[in-house]
């Protein structure tokens, strides 16, 4: 913090505001007492210049495409890294040494079953219901049969609520995909690492073994990686203020799941994918493009644009990489979505629209295309984005409540309604 401040004079007022500097990024103008001082309200729908919290887990720079999670460059994370080294570097703060990570993926690993009884609850749900869903509701349930991790205040039980949940996520959203499509669920493995044992749960069936294919699953890693955490986006701020309450961790992440499934947010890579399937072919892009640009049609290109990347998202430049692998594996390079993708991309950053109003491709844009070469239907890439964020939201949930002076969350309002005035009786109206 420093000691420079901010002089803020309207009306006959004039108020000093402190301003602090952040080891990256810009500085921040303290209005914490601006209402007390000068009973007035600052007014930012949408947060576009209002800083929410103070952080050290991760942190983004949208001119320079730059994205670190405490400190390291998710383009070195991608490479050199694995999913669960990232959540442990999320949780702890730094990369832990051998045995730690060890340690730690064998406690992931002993979590990762689910209580037998919550298979009754998927079976409540229609076999048709959207996996997200059926996630929103498994996960705020598990505060029905998790009691002994839903003490805030415990620093042990938070610890293993969040070992439960970045445990126990590929389980629920496997088997929510299966139950979607009437196969049995498939039991976790304590003899597979993360992603292979989430693809087994959710390709396997019981008639055959099930025989992991080390490209896929290290392209399913990437993509965990790659979604991990984001600094204060929408569900992250919605765990957040959930958090804020003192509600238990399940109910915070469950309504972190529920703000992500937004065609906006999360559930752009299903809205994306689909797109690129109604336009087709190569020849329809322009009619499309011209629909995103125009003013009196609501339509946006999903997988383009981002409130704070400006320049490009480096988790798309990293996604294409592996959707370029996962084709030329799988033996589909020529997949027609791709050149579609591929040729959109090439048409918008070429089109002076996009390129006035920094419209990039996002992490959604090429993250669709590598589940649907896997396998999966749309309908499970949101699930997938929830189950790799899943780190994120309870790494920030664990460090807003290690903070002393966190406060239950409580926005105002700029009042545009009617001033008071009398009831006026049925029959006088
Ligand atoms: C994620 O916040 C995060 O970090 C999110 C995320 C994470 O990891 O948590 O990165 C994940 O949510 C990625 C974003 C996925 N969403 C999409 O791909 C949906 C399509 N994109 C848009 O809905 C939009 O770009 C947003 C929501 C992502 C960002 O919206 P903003 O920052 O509020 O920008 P805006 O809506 O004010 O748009 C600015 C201008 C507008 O034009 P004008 O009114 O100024 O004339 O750009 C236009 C918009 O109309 N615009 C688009 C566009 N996105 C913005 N025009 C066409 N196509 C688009 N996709």
């Amino acid at each position: 913090m420093t000691d420079k401040t901010a002089k803020l004079t309207f009306g006959d007022q004039e108020i000093d505001l402190p301003i602090y500097s952040p080891t990256a990024g810009p500085d921040v103008i303290d209005i914490t007492k601006l209402y007390a001082q000068g009973k007035v309200f600052t007014y930012d729908p949408g947060f576009t210049s209002t800083a929410s919290c103070d952080s050290t887990i991760t942190f983004i720079d949208g001119g320079k495409g730059e994205l670190l999670h405490r400190g390291y460059p998710i383009g070195q994370l991608a490479e050199n890294s694995h999913y669960l080294e990232v959540c442990y570097l999320l949780l702890y703060g730094e990369l832990p040494s051998a045995k730690e990570l060890d340690d730690f993926e064998q406690t992931i690993t002993n979590h990762t079953m689910l209580h037998e009884q919550m298979v009754n609850f998927f079976r409540g749900f229609r076999r048709d219901a959207h996996p997200m869903a059926i996630m929103v509701g498994v996960v705020g349930a598990m505060s029905a049969f998790y009691h002994d991790s839903t003490d805030i205040n415990d620093e042990r039980q938070r610890e293993i609520a969040s070992h439960r949940l970045i445990a126990k996520m590929p389980t629920i959203a496997a088997w929510a995909y299966k139950y979607s499509i009437g196969q049995p669920f498939i039991y976790p493995r304590n003899d597979l690492d993360y992603a292979s044992n989430f693809l087994r749960m959710c390709f396997g069936v019981p008639a055959e073994e099930y025989v992991v294919n080390p490209i896929l699953s290290r392209a399913m890693d990437r993509i965990f990686t790659l979604h991990a955490d984001h600094e204060q986006n929408a569900s992250t701020s919605t765990v957040r203020l959930a958090s804020s309450s003192g509600a238990n961790p399940f109910a915070c992440i469950a309504a972190g799941i529920a703000c992500l499934w937004g065609p906006a947010h999360g559930g752009a890579n299903q809205a994306c994918l689909e797109m690129l399937k109604e336009i087709g072919t190569v020849d329809r892009i322009p009619e499309f493009i011209a629909r995103a640009k125009d003013k009196n049609d609501s339509y946006r290109l999903m997988g383009f644009g981002h409130r704070v990347y400006k320049n490009f998202d480096p988790r798309a430049t990293v996604m294409k990489q592996s959707a370029d692998e996962v084709l030329e594996l799988l033996g589909v390079e020529d997949n027609p979505l791709l050149q579609v993708a591929m040729e959109l991309e090439k048409q918008a950053l070429e089109d002076p629209y996009f390129a006035e109003k920094k419209l990039f491709p996002n992490v959604d844009f090429y993250s669709g295309i590598i589940l649907e070469a896997i396998g999966f239907p749309t309908s499970m890439f949101t699930p997938i984005f929830a189950l790799a964020r899943t780190v994120g939201w309870i790494s920030q949930w664990k460090e807003q409540l290690e903070d002393p002076g966190h406060k239950i969350g409580r926005p105002r309002q700029l009042y545009l309604g009617e001033t008071a005035r009398d009831y006026v009786d049925i029959e006088n109206r």
